[in-house]
């Protein structure tokens, strides 16, 4: 229980870097398509904002605290902070790149709650597998 206490924690804090940074590249992108990156970082960070409190809660499901403060996200994360303002399709090819980063952690730690029988965790982590895979989908779409 404690490896997946621990897997859960990595996972919730990289979604909410990975929430941050799409919001922030809704935010900041620029250039001739503005209004269709805008849209797509816009649907991205509110899906995944949407995802958060239940993630938090399923922390303290199995009888962890969850982190929820800028100093452990910093630590626990696996999706890496952008401070740069970044070109509009490099904005696209990073976050694909967290996106299906996001997609191999849920498979992992999805494995990691079945063979301790949550199941009812498992299908959350599963629901955020395929939410990142349409994520991934979108946003490699836009880059062809
Ligand atoms: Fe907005």
């Amino acid at each position: 229980m404690d490896a997946l206490q621990q897997a859960l924690k990595i996972a919730f804090a990289s979604e909410f870097a990975f929430y941050l940074k799409a919001h922030y590249f809704h935010w900041n992108v620029e250039g001739s398509n503005f209004p269709q990156y805008h849209d797509l970082f816009g649907n991205i960070y509110e899906e995944v904002y949407g995802s958060i409190d239940t993630f938090a809660e399923n922390i303290r499901k199995i009888g962890a605290y969850t982190p929820g403060s800028f100093t452990r996200f910093s630590i626990l994360s696996l999706v890496e902070d952008e401070t740069d303002i970044l070109p509009a399709e490099a904005m696209i090819v990073e976050l694909l790149d967290d996106s299906d980063r996001m997609v191999e952690m849920f498979k992992i730690v999805f494995q990691a709650a079945e063979e301790l029988g949550e199941h009812g965790l498992s299908n959350f982590l599963a629901d955020r597998q395929d939410a990142h895979a349409k994520h991934s989908w979108m946003l490699r779409a836009t880059l062809k």
